[in-house]
Formats: C-alpha cells, structure tokens, sequence
C-alpha cells in the first residue's frame, strides 16, 4: 500500500483527482469505478475544477440503495449522474448494481459486464465510519460478489444525514462484492477527518473479516490519501 499523506481535506482531493486523471489515461478506454458520498464529491469538484474530460467510456458504480428508483434524488444512481456525469459534461454509460438491467435478478450481469468490460483502471473507494467499504459492511466474505445485503444501524444512522430520517433510510442496498472491487487495476482509498481514523487503525491490525478494508489491504496498487495518522 502507498500511503499519501495530506493536510486536509482539500488538498487530499486535489491530489486525489490528479492521480484519478492519471490512473484512468493509463488505461484510456478501460471503465473506471465511482464511489459517493461526500468525500467522493470533493473530488468530482476538483475534476471539474481541471476541467477533466474522461477518456472512458463506461463507469461502474460501487452501490445502490434496494428500492430507490433512478430519479429518486438518495439514489447513488442520480447522485453520480449529478455529481459526476453532469458536472464534467460526460456522457458515458453509468452501470449501478440495482438499477436498469441490474434490477432483482439481473444483479448478477453487473459481475459479468465488469468481466468484460473491465478490468476497471482504477476504483474510487471511501470508508464508512464503521469500516464498510462500499456497502461491505464489517463481517462481510472477504470473497464476496456483488449482491444485495442488509445495512447495519450505524451505517443507516450515518447516513441519513442526506434524509429527512433515519426510518427513510433504505434497511437493504445493493454492492460490489470485495473480491469484485480487488479486480480492479488500481485502487485508490480516501479517508479524511477523525471518524475515520478507528476504521483505519483496526483494518491495519486485525486484517480479518471484522474490516472489510483486508480484503484489498494487499492488493498490488493500493494508494491511500489520508489527512491521519495511522
Ligand atoms: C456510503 C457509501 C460508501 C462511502 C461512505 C462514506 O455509505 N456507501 O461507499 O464510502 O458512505 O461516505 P462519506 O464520504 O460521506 O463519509
């Protein structure tokens, strides 16, 4: 793992849009991996800023709250089209587990799409406050496949920041599995603030299933952009 240490916040995105461009015109037409949430958005900002015109043309999202359809604003699906597409005036296909032919049983063709479109040049991934990794929360295979699973409390109370409550918080999401996300070519994990530093520090010493971030601690290319100590 490559470990990058930054000030703050602002210049970890900053440095982390730079080695996002860098990562993905490696591989110009190999899809890329998008994460949310507000770390990620940081980051799409300073795309923006570079006025970053992508290359791919694929995007393969991380995850998707069960039972959100496209429009509805919580749903990863608009958040990245917003966020992301919108913002950089890019018209690329956006693949979201859950959503269009991902719904319900097809959830299984995104694993297959990934195969053969990917592999991703480089995955985005942010931490929850209580280690998940995309919606991999603590306890999860480190095998696992993209699937649909049941969110734990503290992640729905974490999240629903961005609802009006915690009842309207989704109980169940769809999400790449973590031995899905370690195909990816590069992956580049952003941390900032203090809520996050006890995930960081436990995935360092117990690298079991009680961190999903073992599953990728060892994987070739691995860069962390951090504003912590660890
Ligand atoms: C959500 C997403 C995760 C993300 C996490 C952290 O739960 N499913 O993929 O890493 O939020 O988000 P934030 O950057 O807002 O702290």
């Amino acid at each position: 793992m490559i470990i990058k240490k930054v000030q703050n916040k602002v210049e970890g995105s900053e440095l982390a849009a730079e080695t996002f461009i860098s990562l993905s015109n490696l591989h110009p037409l190999k899809p890329v991996g998008l994460a949310t949430g507000e770390t990620m958005a940081g980051v799409y900002q300073q795309l923006a800023i570079k006025d970053f015109k992508p290359k791919f043309d694929n995007a393969f999202a991380l995850d998707e709250y069960a039972g959100l359809e496209k429009i509805n604003p919580n749903s990863y699906y608009f958040e990245l089209y917003e966020k992301f597409s919108k913002l950089l005036g890019w018209n690329g296909r956006l693949h979201v587990p859950g959503q269009d032919e991902y719904a319900g049983d097809g959830v299984t063709q995104f694993e297959v799409a990934i195969e053969k479109l990917g592999p991703l040049s480089v995955q985005l991934l942010g931490l929850g406050t209580n280690g998940h990794i995309a919606f991999n929360e603590p306890g999860s295979a480190l095998n696992s496949i993209t699937r649909e699973v049941e969110l734990n409390e503290e992640t729905r109370v974490a999240n629903s920041r961005f609802f009006e409550s915690v009842n309207q918080v989704p109980t169940r999401a769809i999400t790449q599995g973590l031995s899905t996300i370690a195909k990816a070519q590069a992956l580049l994990l952003l941390a900032f603030g203090e809520s996050k530093l006890q995930a960081l520090k436990k995935a360092m010493k117990n690298p079991d299933e009680s961190s999903p971030l073992a599953a990728i601690k060892d994987h070739k290319n691995l860069i962390l952009i951090t504003d912590l100590d660890i």
